[in-house]
């Protein structure tokens, strides 16, 4: 088990382990070597990957105590943003960087932050709660019993993309573009071939060209006035008057791109891991008030971001690792949430493990995800309507997953319902 003073051991000691290889994933294999990492080199220099050189950080300590020094380790979009994806200070071939406010730092970032926050305050996210319910129970009550299907499709994209189009006032009719467009944002694996990059940059170009049409359209409308989706609560806002559109563009790319993906490899993850441990399911089924900590259970094990990176500002001494300014370092949060140090029996899933709320799956510290409570909502609303149908979901064969090292999930996945 590692113990605080391995955090210190040199990176010569011990091979470099590069976690970001997509086969790890894609195989369902990241999890020896995240092991040997926080057994032997929690904190470790890897001078090659496909991503260029990074410091792998992949232990629960070390990532809190970054987290907390975002001045020390900065988010900054101009050093290429919040994944390994690009270089620090260098375009790649047809890279386009874009402001938004989970790639900034204070001050920018608090500013920024506080406009979207109170869209997702307690009281807001009690207000969504009738409209998910009533938007699950139709998914749920649509599926078919005992016959094959893609969970993936007809459950969590649908599930997501609808809560997203909710959010933003989206034309309902044109959601599955949101599904998209999400799809492009968060694959990493476009950003080393330009060809692909250029592929991204269109489709997100027509996502920006999308919403800025609909920012105008509030705008041009005094509907805007009061009116309670996303976009028109940002166009309200004070600090709307500092954003530039790109930068409202940009943090609306952000809001669709971290609010999709994420929830809907969780509900992925809750068919897929509750599979994996039917005893678990079974005392979930027996007891619905586990619900809220099996949510939370569910988000620490599947891990939907299996790491955020930042950029040293200066030369640091970090736990005795002579850390350089301009070099890049990722916080495997997929690895810290399965630190021996913290979760007792770290790869099983235990819908009553009474410390699950101390996973890293949303970050810590200030970029901490202002979405937590609209995911946390949805995925409880799943299970308690799955829980009233009596319904089981049974995972009929491996699903396919993403062959990537940031968002960490599931492509598609056959499944068949059944009743308890
Ligand atoms: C930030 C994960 C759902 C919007 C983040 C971060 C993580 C994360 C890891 C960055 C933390 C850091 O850099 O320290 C997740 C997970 C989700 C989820 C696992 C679902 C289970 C959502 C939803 C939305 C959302 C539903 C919005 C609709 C955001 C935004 C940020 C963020 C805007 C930037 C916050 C900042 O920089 O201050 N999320 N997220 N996320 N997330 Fe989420």
């Amino acid at each position: 088990m590692a113990t605080a003073a391995d955090l210190t051991v040199k990176p010569a000691e011990i091979d470099p382990i590069d976690v970001t290889r997509a086969e790890l994933y894609t195989e369902d294999r990241w999890q020896e070597p995240f092991r040997q990492l926080r057994r032997h080199a929690p904190i470790q220099w890897v001078p090659e990957s496909k991503y260029g050189a990074y410091w792998s950080v992949s232990s629960h300590k070390p990532i809190q105590h970054i987290e907390a020094l975002p001045k020390l380790f900065s988010s900054d979009w101009r050093y290429g943003g919040i994944t390994l994806a690009a270089e620090s200070d260098t375009l790649l071939p047809n890279e386009i960087r874009q402001p938004m406010f989970i790639a900034m730092d204070p001050p920018e970032h608090t500013a920024q932050r506080r406009t979207v926050a109170p869209s997702f305050g307690p009281g807001e996210v009690a207000a969504m709660k009738e409209e998910c319910r009533e938007r699950t129970a139709e998914v749920l009550d649509a599926l078919p019993i005992g016959k094959a299907f893609d969970w993936v499709q007809r459950v969590s994209i649908e599930l997501t993309t609808g809560q997203l189009a909710k959010l933003f006032g989206f034309p309902w009719e044109e959601r599955h573009k949101l599904t998209e467009w999400s799809d492009y944002g968060g694959d990493i694996t476009m950003f080393r071939d330009a060809d692909a990059l250029a592929a991204r940059n269109a489709k997100m170009q027509e996502m920006g060209m999308a919403f800025a049409a609909l920012w105008q359209e509030r705008m041009a409308n005094q509907g805007a006035a009061g009116g309670k989706d996303l976009i028109s609560v940002m166009i309200q806002s004070d600090a709307m008057n500092h954003m530039s559109e790109e930068e409202f563009i940009g943090n609306l790319i952000l809001l669709i791109v971290g609010g999709n993906d994420t929830t809907r490899n969780s509900m992925s993850g809750y068919a897929y891991g509750l599979n994996q441990f039917p005893e678990e399911r079974e005392k979930l089924e027996q007891d619905p008030d586990l619900i809220p900590n099996a949510v939370q259970e569910i988000i620490r094990w599947q891990t939907p971001l299996a790491h955020m990176r930042r950029v040293l500002t200066e030369d640091t001494d970090m736990f005795g690792h002579d850390m350089k300014k301009g070099d890049r370092v990722a916080l495997w949060y997929i690895s810290a949430n399965r630190d021996e140090e913290v979760f007792d029996d770290p790869d099983a899933i235990r819908v009553d493990r009474e410390n699950a709320r101390r996973h890293l799956s949303f970050g810590y510290g200030i970029h901490r995800c202002v979405g937590a409570r609209v995911a946390e909502l949805q995925l409880i609303t799943l299970f308690e309507e799955m829980a009233k149908r009596r319904l089981r979901v049974n995972v009929l064969s491996e699903p396919e997953r993403v062959p990537a090292c940031f968002v960490h999930g599931y492509k598609s996945m056959q499944v068949e319902l059944s009743t308890y």
